[in-house]
């Protein structure tokens, strides 16, 4: 008998290309597409469970197995890591990290030490460690261009997807950090358990990736 899997999806932006994804593989995924405020579906012609949670949350419950795939971005996957495969990139969910300053701003210019705002310290750290630069960094929840324009820091790293918040804001990028886009992760132990029931999802989702090349 068919193992019935389960999927952990990004909530938000990837939910609804992760959902557009599955539908054009075959997935009747109307029960996510109307979730209410239920946050596990099961879908009518498929067997596959859909929970829908924040993205660290989904590498949490890959990692731990409660859920055997997961859709997330490769932004929290290099902010949080851990230990599970990373399969698939998926293509959608496109952007960037990169480093921002206030327009204009010098930013190599100085031998003091620069203070970097970001809702991922741990992006920041290794961009400025591969650089043998030694910034502080300050964590910021969100809207983090707000840092320097308040003079809380001297630039940010952040996710910039079409720029607009930046420019918007008098700030402007001058370095890329890393490129981030959807991923599909699998728990190391359900590869092996349910080795042909990943297998046939994941054959699906790569010939349709294949075939929008
Ligand atoms: C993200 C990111 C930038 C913005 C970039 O913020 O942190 O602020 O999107 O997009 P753009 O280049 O298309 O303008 P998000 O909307 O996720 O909210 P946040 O500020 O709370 O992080």
């Amino acid at each position: 008998m068919s193992e019935w899997l389960r999927i952990a999806l990004t909530k938000g932006r990837l939910q609804d290309k992760s959902v557009e994804l599955f539908e054009s593989i075959g997935l009747d995924c109307s029960p996510v597409r109307n979730p209410g405020r239920r946050l596990i579906h099961t879908l009518p012609n498929y067997p596959l469970d859909v929970v829908l949670a924040k993205a660290p949350d989904v590498i949490t419950y890959v990692e731990h197995g409660v859920c055997d795939l997961g859709v997330v971005g490769k932004d929290t996957i290099l902010e949080k890591g851990g230990a599970f495969y990373e399969v698939l990139d998926l293509g959608f969910g496109r952007c960037r990290f990169a480093l921002a300053v206030k327009k204009g701003s010098d930013f190599y210019g100085t031998y003091k030490t620069r203070r970097i705002a970001s809702k991922y310290p741990n992006v920041t750290r290794t961009f400025f460690e591969g650089r043998g630069m030694d910034v502080d960094i300050i964590k910021i929840e969100g809207s983090v261009e707000l840092a320097p324009i308040l003079d809380l820091a001297d630039g940010i790293v952040d996710i910039v997807e079409t720029g607009a918040t930046l420019r918007e804001n008098g700030l402007e990028p001058i370095e890329d950090v890393a490129q981030v886009s959807a991923r599909l992760i699998v728990n190391t132990a359900s590869m092996k358990l349910y080795k042909n029931e990943i297998t046939d999802f994941l054959s699906r989702v790569e010939q349709k990736l294949g075939e929008r090349a």
